[in-house]
């Protein structure tokens, strides 16, 4: 059957005019005068291809990942080779200027026979459409282009349920201790509700370096030095941690969509070893209430984030309120990230709030609710602790080295060794702190 195909833009030879003088595997069916144009006729089920014959540089990965969710794929024409590379990245078929029509047809055909070929599974596939990734993934083979090592970087989300159960503050303390202990870190704000990373660490920044990446991941221009480039070097005693910090208002929450997300996570974890991501609490689908699946959707960041990680930690308050709210939160979890299989850990452990033996008590109560996962560890609540780091935007391993709250989170990603290590890692401030 001949391939629907729709075009924008004026070719230098008379492209169009030569693929419907072939009478063979394509078909013309509309020539659109912009991108707009022929992004509705896409949706509208016409075509199986577009042929961008001018203007690629306006093609972006959300562009593309729209029409792949119609079943579209993009042969655009260029002669440079820098914007080859571009298109290829995020996921579009790129041909000479000059290519003829049998042979743009059969880009075309090649390009649509990949894309109908069964999808291997892709690692952390939870059944979100990143259709971008897939294409990317394919094309990258059928054109030998040569595939990026993934990194073996580990990917740490830290998740909660409404009620700031303290998200922030492990995964920031998290992060600081794996990169005291030598290893390079990524410390990233995916909460689209309330990003925070950039006050706990006291740092004065409206770059909202996570949307930045997200920009450039989204226009193909994502490289590792990029990604340098948009980070905030935070400089611990021993080691850096490299900061992603989050939108700075939350109506900008658009700037962070699925597969530019995936983009970001997926380069970070090939320049780092652990990726730790700060993640919103709201876990709501709300694709399913949109017409149009690809729209950018509230929780993709933190959605994302689950469905990509390495491993996933659960973080609920240990008093009345939050623990409900935390075994309300695993079973929406479950059904939206099935995969995740959460470590569960409770914060703020305090008597005044569990009772007397406030981990026996918070145990019975865990075991009474019923939740498959089990109680993996406890935060007890140091409020002198935390708003002493806040108070110096440090973290804990600077404000109080020496807190049962620090101890309990180094416990969490580092082994006991490294921890010994990192008791000659206070800064100059920490130690004339706990001189003073
Ligand atoms: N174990 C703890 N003990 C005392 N205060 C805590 C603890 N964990 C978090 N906090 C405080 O609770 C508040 C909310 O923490 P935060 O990490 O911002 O929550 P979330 O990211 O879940 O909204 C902050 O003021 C933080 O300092
Ligand atoms: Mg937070």
């Amino acid at each position: 059957m001949s391939i629907p195909v729709v075009t924008v833009g004026q070719s230098r030879e008379d492209l169009v005019g030569g693929l419907e003088r072939l009478h063979g595997p394509v078909t013309v069916v509309r020539r659109c005068s912009e991108l707009a144009e022929l992004l509705a006729a896409c949706q509208s089920g016409l075509a199986r291809a577009a042929v961008v014959a001018e203007g690629s540089d306006e093609l972006t990965a959300s562009l593309v990942d729209r029409l792949a969710a119609v079943g579209v794929v993009i042969v655009a024409l260029t002669d440079s080779a820098s914007e080859t590379a571009r298109l290829t990245a995020i996921g579009v078929t790129a041909a000479p200027a000059g290519v003829d029509s049998a042979a743009l047809a059969g880009r075309i055909s090649g390009a649509v026979d990949q894309w109908s070929r069964p999808k291997p599974l892709q690692t952390g596939d939870g059944g979100f459409a990143d259709t971008g990734a897939a294409l990317r993934t394919q094309l990258g083979a059928e054109d030998d282009v040569p595939a990026e090592p993934s990194g073996a970087g580990q990917l740490i989300a830290v998740w909660g349920p409404a009620g700031s159960p303290g998200r922030t503050l492990v995964a920031a303390n998290m992060a600081g201790e794996l990169a005291a202990a030598g290893n390079s870190v990524f410390l990233i704000d995916a909460d689209s509700y309330g990003a925070s990373v950039a006050g706990l660490l006291g740092l004065l920044d409206e770059a909202a370096g996570l949307a930045q990446a997200c920009r450039l991941a989204d226009l193909g221009q994502l490289d590792a030095g990029a990604l340098q480039k948009v980070a905030t070097p935070v400089a611990l005693k021993s080691g850096t941690l490299r900061v992603l910090t989050g939108i700075t208002r939350a109506d900008r929450w658009t700037e962070l969509r699925a597969s530019a997300l995936g983009a970001v996570f997926e380069k970070a974890r090939e320049i780092a070893d652990y990726v730790v991501v700060d993640t919103g609490f709201c876990l709501e689908a709300d694709e399913e209430l949109s017409f149009d699946t690809m729209a950018p959707r509230r929780n993709a960041a933190t959605l994302r984030s689950l469905e990509l990680a390495d491993t996933v930690y659960a973080i609920g308050s240990a008093d009345s309120i939050g623990v409900p709210r935390l075994v309300r939160g695993l079973s929406e979890l479950e059904v939206a990230v099935p995969q995740a299989a959460p470590r569960v850990i409770l914060n703020k452990v305090r008597a005044s709030a569990a009772g007397r033996s406030p981990e026996r008590q918070l145990r019975d109560a865990w075991e009474r609710y019923g939740p498959a996962a089990p109680i993996a560890a406890f935060l007890p609540s140091d409020s002198a602790a935390s708003d002493s780091a806040l108070l110096s935007g440090c973290l804990l391993l600077e404000a109080a080295p020496h807190s049962g709250l620090r101890l309990a989170i180094a416990d969490l990603v580092c082994a006991p060794a490294q921890r010994n290590r990192r008791s000659s890692v206070l800064s100059s401030t920490a130690k004339r702190r706990l001189k003073g």
